[in-house]
């Protein structure tokens, strides 16, 4: 297969990223750029994303980040545009893809609008180890702010969800219930950093949906619970808080990777990928990693690469590149956000 070149664009979100990516059939990739601008010292102080201030802030941030990824070559450079369509925030993909259409017009190259989900997927392949091991029926874990699913992936662009939360995502567990304990947004990486030298037993959390024999997850019951136990404490030191924090992560962890082996064993699969912001937390990847080992010989363990959790403009060529391959092509006159798109 010929080269081909993408250029990139993600504003799913808060974070502004652009990336520019070599593809030589499957052996050879080459992240040429990969430029991220991230938003959260803007967002910190309102305690949460605010819609509005994250579509300006992908305003003035994305023609600076393409010109400086870009730099003096020409557009007709590249083989195709790559854009996060959704899922997301309308008003913050919008921005994204208006530059992608303009982009797209002037260059006349093919546009490919791409799922932010589908991009975390290939967040996982754009390692070249784990790509050597792509061997599907593969299964992957997503858990980020927004989402938590486990998706079955029968081929390149051929899944289906088996599992998904049925209300809040593991990601905003975490976040809501850092906030509830006077840490930053996002409170995920506090609560892990907090957690390293806490006790994870020393609170009994209740784990959300672990008997239920299906493989969907819930989290809203779990954050309650949390707020509850939380207010009842008298003493809040130092030492209580690293307790507290571990047991939410450990609850969290504990959930997470039974329902993934669960789903695993039932779907026979080759592989589990574990994708998105949540799967920077240490301790879920340790914990993900043993069980595979002990329980599923066969199966190897995927998780992304440390340059390609959190949300990047990367993973969106990666995934694009996939869709080009399998024919697929966004109209640029008619493209637009889709900010409830599943994979
Ligand atoms: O994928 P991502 O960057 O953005 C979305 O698409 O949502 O995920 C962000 C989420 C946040 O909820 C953040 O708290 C969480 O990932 N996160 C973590 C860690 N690092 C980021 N959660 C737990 N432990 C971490 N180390
Ligand atoms: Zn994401």
């Amino acid at each position: 297969m010929k080269r081909m070149r993408i250029l990139a664009i993600e504003t799913s979100c808060d974070e502004t990223a652009v990336s520019i990516v070599h593809f030589c059939g499957e052996k050879m990739i080459r992240v040429v750029k990969n430029l991220v601008f991230s938003q959260i010292p803007i967002h910190q102080k309102y305690g949460g994303v605010v819609p509005e201030v994250a579509a300006r802030s992908h305003v003035a941030e994305t023609v600076s980040l393409l010109t400086q990824a870009t730099g003096k070559q020409q557009l007709k450079s590249f083989d195709a545009i790559a854009v996060t369509q959704g899922p997301g925030l309308a008003t913050a993909l919008r921005v994204g893809i208006e530059a992608a259409r303009t982009l797209t017009f002037l260059s006349g190259k093919p546009l490919i609008g791409v799922n932010h989900l589908e991009g975390h997927l290939a967040s996982a392949w754009l390692n070249a180890q784990n790509r050597e091991k792509f061997k599907f029926p593969l299964l992957a874990l997503i858990v980020s702010g927004g989402h938590t699913e486990l998706v079955l992936m029968k081929d390149f662009c051929k899944y289906k969800i088996v599992g998904q939360t049925r209300d809040d995502a593991a990601g905003e567990c975490f976040d809501k219930s850092a906030k509830l304990m006077g840490l930053p947004y996002p409170g995920g990486p506090h609560i892990a950093q907090l957690a390293l030298d806490g006790d994870p037993h020393a609170f009994d959390l209740p784990h959300p949906m672990l008997k239920d024999p299906s493989l969907d997850f819930s989290f809203s019951g779990l954050k309650t619970a949390v707020r509850q136990s939380w207010e009842k404490l008298e003493i809040k030191n130092k030492k209580i808080r690293k307790n507290f924090a571990a047991s939410l992560q450990q609850t969290i962890v504990d959930v997470l990777v039974e329902k993934t082996i669960r789903a695993a064993k039932k779907f026979k699969v080759n592989g589990i990928l574990l994708v998105g912001g949540v799967s920077a937390n240490q301790e879920l990847r340790r914990q993900m990693g043993e069980r595979i080992e002990c329980e599923l010989k066969k199966v190897t363990f995927l998780p992304s690469d440390r340059l390609y959790i959190t949300d990047n403009a990367a993973m969106i060529a990666a995934a694009g590149f996939w869709r080009l391959r399998n024919g697929d092509r966004t109209n640029w006159k008619t493209i637009d956000a889709k900010p409830e798109w599943n994979v």
